[in-house]
């Protein structure tokens, strides 16, 4: 492929969207959604169905007018720039090629509406098929491909026109899960080499840990938290994000009192300590102890360490994994061990112990209906 062109910087600033809905009234789809992604980087949006990730990703694109905002792309405000003026490479989820072309001149349509030379779109299709694995692909027509062939060719397909920014709506939901996983590499894999500013789509966390350099997460059409994925898996902010990224354990707590940065809290009868609190977070509130199943671990009832007791109400053997199930003072707690310490365990029924380390605790606001 010919040298890459510089990767830009996209900003979006307060970008919001509303939609007349005929049962709920007037819906924000997006509100006030302000992110910055750095040049070259790759930043996933995520978030349940409806939360607005492809009503911001079509605003950024240019496909969706902002009812207020701003968004820049490199020092260009786009305000009243047409999307095919944009420079940006979209793939979608339902691939969207032309099943009466071939090949080769899907991947080459970009260029051609853009009026390039005979010779250097064939020069750059041969390439970018080569560059998504599809090599010699040029005379078949989509319909005789496979749904991850047809992905990679909607990918050669907005990568031809060398996009200063790429954009991705779940491009992967179609396909088996297997295929999925191997894609998603692929598509990483490219996006570094390529060096491109990359926006991706998905509702499915463990998709955007594999791809992103940074997450953004969503929710009802606000963007709740940006981090890394180990940002928002270790401290997120809410218990919105606790649940969405991975899995964990949410116990009733009241908080007993401030100690420094952190609290002092009560559940199940039992008194912690958490080391880093929110500052809104005083005694007498009503909270949630949040830990994950992967910081737990079960050990003997009467094992000094133990920190809560309860009865062990089922065990799934998941190969690698075991996960355990065991009920305490009525609440259920998941435990997740490496199958190797599962294996010597006592029997479904049994009263057992569960142990972690003092920092793997969290804590959090109560939050009604999440
Ligand atoms: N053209 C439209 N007309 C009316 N409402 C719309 C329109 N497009 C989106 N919405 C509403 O805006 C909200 C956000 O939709 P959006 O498609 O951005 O969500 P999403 O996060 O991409 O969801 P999914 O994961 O299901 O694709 C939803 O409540 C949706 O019903
Ligand atoms: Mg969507």
């Amino acid at each position: 492929m010919a040298a890459r062109e510089q990767p830009l910087p996209v900003r979006l600033d307060g970008l919001s969207r509303r939609y007349q809905h005929r049962v709920k009234g007037e819906v924000w789809a997006a509100r006030d959604v302000t992110l910055t992604i750095a040049p070259g980087e790759f930043l996933t949006l995520l978030g349940p169905s409806g939360c607005g990730k492809t009503t911001t990703l079509r605003m950024v694109a240019g496909f969706e007018p902002p009812d207020a905002g701003r968004l820049w792309i490199g020092d260009r405000e786009m305000g009243g720039t047409p999307a095919h003026e944009r420079n940006m490479g979209f793939v979608f989820q339902n691939y969207a090629l032309f099943p009466h072309l071939t090949i080769g001149e899907n991947v080459a349509y970009g260029l051609r509406v853009r009026s390039r030379p005979e010779a250097e779109i064939r020069a750059a299709v041969t390439d970018v098929l080569a560059l998504v694995g599809l090599a010699g692909y040029e005379g078949q027509l989509s319909s005789q491909l496979s749904g991850g062939e047809q992905q990679r060719v909607a990918l050669a397909r907005a990568i031809v026109i060398r996009p200063g920014v790429l954009l991705f709506d779940e491009p992967l939901s179609n396909l088996d899960a297997r295929l999925r996983v191997a894609m998603r590499d692929e598509i990483r894999a490219l996006q570094q080499r390529l060096g491109i500013t990359t926006i991706y789509v998905t509702h499915d966390q463990e998709e955007a840990m594999a791809v992103s350099d940074r997450i953004v997460v969503m929710n009802r059409g606000r963007v709740v938290q940006q981090g890394t994925a180990e940002d928002l898996y270790h401290r997120p902010a809410s218990g919105f994000v606790a649940r969405f990224i991975g899995r964990i354990n949410a116990l009733p707590a009241r908080v007993v009192a401030r100690a420094g940065s952190g609290v002092e809290v009560e559940s199940l009868g039992r008194r912690f300590s958490v080391a880093s609190a929110p500052e809104g977070l005083h005694p007498g509130h009503d909270g949630d102890l949040l830990v994950r199943p992967e910081a737990l671990r079960l050990v003997a009832a009467e094992d000094p360490s133990a920190r809560f007791t309860g009865t062990l109400e089922r065990v799934t053997f998941l190969g690698e994994k075991t996960e355990l199930a065991v009920r305490c003072g009525g609440e259920p707690l998941l435990v997740l061990q490496p199958s190797a310490v599962a294996s010597v365990r006592p029997a479904v029924g049994a009263t057992v112990g569960v142990t972690f380390d003092a920092d793997a605790l969290l804590v959090l606001p109560r939050e009604e209906g999440t």
